[in-house]
């Protein structure tokens, strides 16, 4: 029996012969081959009478590559080139195509050693925001072909190359070939080949165009020791919807023992996946009076697939399956059977095998996603590695900058746009306008002319409007958008370049309007003013900062980013000899932070906190060089600056200005004594150390990540301003179990963003996380783990206690009730947002301030008796976590 079974295998394609003679009509193929220089190329390839082009028109990115000439004579003309993509995640080709139209998708690879590494990469292919499949170079000549039979529910389609390791995708040819879409019909999913094969007496070429008009890919499957074929020099009517090539119909396979049932068989590896087979007969023996060609399909064993059947003379019957096949064990077996009347084998001329694969319609809007390209294209942004496929689907390729709403059966949508520094130049485009969901808008440090567009006015969800640091921008604003700023429901960022610093402080342009309140204003002006009376006394300060602020008919000026030199101008190395003198022989401790022990000294009449580094900590002298010069350049009031370092022999020492309050956990804690701190002080502190990491990660190049965002690392100085400390280390210092042990902190842990854990990867977001957990604990004063609580984890703790709605109960007892309701509220819905375990959740740092300051107002409010003037302010984030909680009434 075994020698009738006939495996059929998964070949790999080398293209030997191929014959083509009269040209037919290609219309809707679009053959490219990639990486074809120069770009307006094309040519008639010789074998099959295509007509290949370049890619340069579908693609913004890859480089163009040739395989090794010894390799050329192996393969056709269209994969002698190829493109690769050693930048980005995920590189993608772009289509404008017919909605709703079936179309055979082609990729195929030939390594050749363009790269001269011999490294045979690996990696994935998508449609749009969903895997096809795996491609896995084995040899340097091999050709990988992948097939995909998909629906386009849009008029566009991209094809994307996902990197999946540290190996570099690439691509030698791609193309598309339109189908009858009542062919290769699935109850749902696209069909990924797995093998579609040709019987054949002795021809080993491959059947392509324009034998096929579709260009499907024929592979032949000689006869075996089991099997014998037939053939005919008749035309075979191939006029079904398959468009059969003839030279495929007119050889057959037939099994050489003509009573014994004849089994096709192969092996599908993925035991859970479904299967469409679709077989194709044609009775091409002329059959005397008393022969009967009969015979049965049985699948697997089972109930006959196919009764009986006859094969039409000299005409093409389609045999495939309605609904998908599955195999428990992935084992697929055919068995072919004469019926008792028959008197002829069973035969076949071909057979197409297809496994399925969900290709997700999720996507962008279409509207945003134009909307998008033509922002692309406006301000030359195809240098966006990220900004390749979808904007926002699937979210770990969402484009840099954006953030998106992901609803659960409609389109995405783009709900922030962040191109801070990205090069813009000209007006501000009115594809804006298409982003309707837009709430953040964030168009800083470009250069961008002309005026304000008035259109902002009505998109009625924006609520934040950056274009500070634009200098040739009209800075007028429309009276409708005035309007908004006016009623509060936008926050309108002006500013001037932050690059130089300004000449002259009088000629200071505008920088925010700010929707929280002008109390809340008010408030950080006189704080300003106090400390601007100390500072005027003492006459020096350890605090730079930008010029101060001052009001003009409405709108606030305020600081900029500008960076004043700090104190330390010189040389900003000190000698060990001199820490030794500054610290008195490190006589007071200060604390112990992470990655050393803190000590008091004086320098310059200042005093300062000299941390001593624990020298197995560091990585690297070099890095660790390079980490403090760009420490030393980072200046912001809410950033515990450096003044200076040392790294003389074995001693590496961070000189930073004094925080004479302490940590913000011992403040809270009570145990420096004094006066717990209010509701209005805790307010302050968030949003001071808020905008600290705000700026680690927006107004900082490179971006910071501080990765250790907690409670003993906000310091207040003597006038319980807050600042954030131990930034900026991360690279050469990294932030391990051995830094855990040496923080007396017990709470580190419970800051971890459990994304960040699980896949090693960080970012921003993760700092959010942790800036939550602060939030939370500045609001309950609970410690961040406590065994003893019905939950440990302070997350889960003021979730669980939030499900009965009542917010008192969270809120820190020792306030005596002396806060403002709605204020808690918010602020631990923010909180809450922030500790969502999907960092795309999150809000980014500049929506927390933004948040934090209406808190401020709130307050600020409270205080003034004067509450319902904020209610129209306010703004709830929507975010998923907040609401999985239910705060019940408020
Ligand atoms: C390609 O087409 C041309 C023009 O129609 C024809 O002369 C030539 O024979 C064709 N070549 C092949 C290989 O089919
Ligand atoms: C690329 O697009 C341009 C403009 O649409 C067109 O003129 C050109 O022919 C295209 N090139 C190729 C190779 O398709
Ligand atoms: C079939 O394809 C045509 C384009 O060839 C398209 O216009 C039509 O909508 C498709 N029909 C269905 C039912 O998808
Ligand atoms: C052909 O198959 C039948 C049924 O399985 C078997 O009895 C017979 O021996 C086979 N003949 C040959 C020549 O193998
Ligand atoms: C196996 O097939 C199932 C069903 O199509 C699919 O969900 C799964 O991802 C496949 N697994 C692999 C490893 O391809
Ligand atoms: C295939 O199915 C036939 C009929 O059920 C059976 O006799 C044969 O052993 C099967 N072959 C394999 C390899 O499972
Ligand atoms: C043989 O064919 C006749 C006439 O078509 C039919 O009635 C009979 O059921 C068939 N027998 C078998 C065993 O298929
Ligand atoms: C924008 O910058 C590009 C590249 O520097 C330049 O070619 C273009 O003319 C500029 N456009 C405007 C409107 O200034
Ligand atoms: C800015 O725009 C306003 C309103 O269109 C206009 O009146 C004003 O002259 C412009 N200012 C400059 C400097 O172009």
């Amino acid at each position: 029996m075994k020698s009738h079974d006939l495996f059929l295998l998964l070949l790999i394609v080398a293209f030997t012969v191929s014959i083509s003679v009269e040209a037919q009509n290609q219309a809707g193929f679009i053959s490219l081959d990639c990486g074809l220089v120069p770009k307006e190329t094309t040519y008639l390839e010789a074998t099959s009478n295509i007509t290949y082009k370049s890619d340069a028109n579908y693609t913004d990115s890859g480089l163009v590559g040739k395989i090794n000439d010894a390799h050329k004579k192996l393969v056709h003309q269209q994969l002698w080139a190829l493109r690769s993509f050693p930048e980005g995640e995920r590189n993608c080709y772009k289509f404008n195509l017919v909605a709703n139209r079936k179309y055979l998708i082609r990729g195929t690879f030939v390594y050749g050693n363009y790269d001269g590494l011999n490294q045979p990469p690996s990696f994935d292919l998508h449609i749009g925001t969903s895997k096809w499949t795996s491609i896995k170079i084995v040899g340097e000549t091999d050709t990988i072909m992948r097939e995909i039979i998909h629906v386009l529910t849009q008029g566009r389609l991209q094809v994307c190359l996902v990197k999946t390791g540290r190996t570099t995708p690439f691509i030698s040819s791609l193309e598309l070939r339109p189908l009858k879409n009542s062919t290769y019909v699935t109850e749902s999913g696209s069909l990924v080949l797995y093998n579609r094969v040709y019987f054949s007496s002795d021809s080993t070429s491959i059947i392509r165009y324009d034998e096929d008009i579709n260009d499907r890919v024929w592979n032949p499957l000689t006869e075996d020791d089991s099997t014998a074929s037939i053939s005919t020099d008749q035309y075979v009517n191939t006029n079904n919807i398959y468009e059969m090539p003839q030279v495929v119909m007119k050889t057959a396979a037939i099994p050489k023992n003509a009573s014994a049932p004849w089994n096709l068989l192969w092996t599908i590896d993925n035991t859970t996946a479904l299967s469409y087979v679709f077989m194709h007969f044609a009775e091409i023996q002329d059959l005397k009076a008393n022969e009967i060609r009969e015979f049965s399909i049985t699948y697997n064993g089972g109930q006959p697939w196919y009764g009986w059947f006859r094969p039409a003379k000299l005409s093409i019957t389609t045999i495939y399956s309605q609904t998908a096949l599955t195999s428990s064990n992935g084992e697929y077996n055919f068995t072919l059977a004469m019926t008792g009347n028959s008197t002829l084998p069973p035969l076949i001329q071909a057979l197409e095998i297809y496994t399925v694969v969900d290709i997700l319609q999720l996507q962008t809007d279409k509207d945003e996603v134009s909307a998008m390209m033509n922002i692309k294209i406006t301000y030359g942004l195809s240098k966006k590695i990220s900004w390749q496929g979808d904007p926002c689907a699937p979210q770990l390729y969402r484009w840099e900058g954006l953030n998106c709403s992901y609803p659960d059966s409609e389109a995405s949508r783009i709900i922030s746009l962040n191109l801070n520094a990205s090069g813009l130049n000209g007006t501000i485009t009115s594809d804006i306008i298409k982003l309707t969901q837009l709430s953040e808008l964030d168009l800083s440090n470009n250069d961008l002319s002309g005026e304000i567009p008035a259109f902002f006015a009505d998109m009625k969800l924006l609520k934040l409007i950056n274009l500070s640091g634009n200098p040739k921008l009209n800075l007028t604003v429309p009276d409708s958008l005035q309007q908004r700023v006016n009623i509060k429901s936008l926050t309108l960022i002006l500013g001037q370049n932050m690059n130089p610093t300004p000449k002259k402080e009088s000629k200071t342009v505008l920088v925010v309007a700010v929707a929280a309140s002008m109390a809340g204003v008010f408030a950080l002006l006189v704080i300003l003013a106090i400390f601007f009376v100390v500072r005027g006394k003492k006459g020096k300060s350890t605090d730079a900062r930008g010029p101060p602020p001052s009001i003009t008919s409405g709108i606030v000026k305020s600081e900029t980013r500008s960076s004043n030199p700090s104190i330390m101008t010189k040389d900003r190395r000190i000698t060990y000899p001199e820490i030794l003198k500054m610290t008195n022989n490190f006589e007071r401790v200060l604390g112990k932070g992470g990655f050393g022990t803190v000590y008091h000294g004086n320098l310059d009449d200042a005093q300062v906190a000299v941390k001593m580094l624990s020298h197995s900590s560091a990585q690297g002298y070099k890095e660790f060089k390079a980490e403090v010069e760009l420490l030393l350049r980072v200046h912001h009031r809410h950033l515990v600056g450096l003044t200076g370092y040392c790294d003389d022999g074995d001693n590496l020492a961070l000189i930073y200005e004094y925080m004479a309050n302490g940590d913000l956990r011992e403040n809270m804690s009570g145990k420096r004594g004094g006066n717990v701190l209010t509701w209005e002080n805790r307010m302050e502190i968030a949003v001071e150390a808020a905008q600290g990491l705000e700026y680690l990660h927006n107004g900082c190049t490179p971006p910071m990540v501080h990765r250790d965002v907690k409670t003993t690392n906000i310091l207040l100085n003597d006038r319980c301003g807050a600042k954030l400390a131990d930034f900026g280390l991360s690279r050469s210092f990294p932030i391990d179990g051995e830094c855990h042990v040496s923080t007396v902190v017990a709470g580190t842990p419970g800051y971890l963003d459990p994304e960040y854990y699980r896949t090693n990867w960080l970012s921003e977001k993760s700092d959010v996380y942790s800036f939550g957990v602060v939030l939370l604990e500045i609001v309950t004063n609970q410690p961040v783990i406590d065994k003893t609580r019905e939950r440990p984890h302070i997350n889960e703790w003021v979730g669980f206690k939030l499900t009965k709605g009542d917010i008192k109960s969270i809120v820190d007892p020792k306030l005596m009730g002396d806060y403002d309701t709605n204020g808690a509220w918010k602020i631990v819905e923010l909180a809450l947002a922030c500790v969502n375990p999907s960092s795309n959740r999150r809000p980014t740092m500049t929506h927390v301030v933004m948040e934090l300051n209406e808190c401020v107002a709130l307050e600020n409010a409270r205080r003034q008796g004067n509450e319902e003037m904020y209610s129209m302010g306010s703004v709830d984030y929507s975010l998923s976590s907040a609401s999985e909680f239910a705060p019940g009434a408020r």
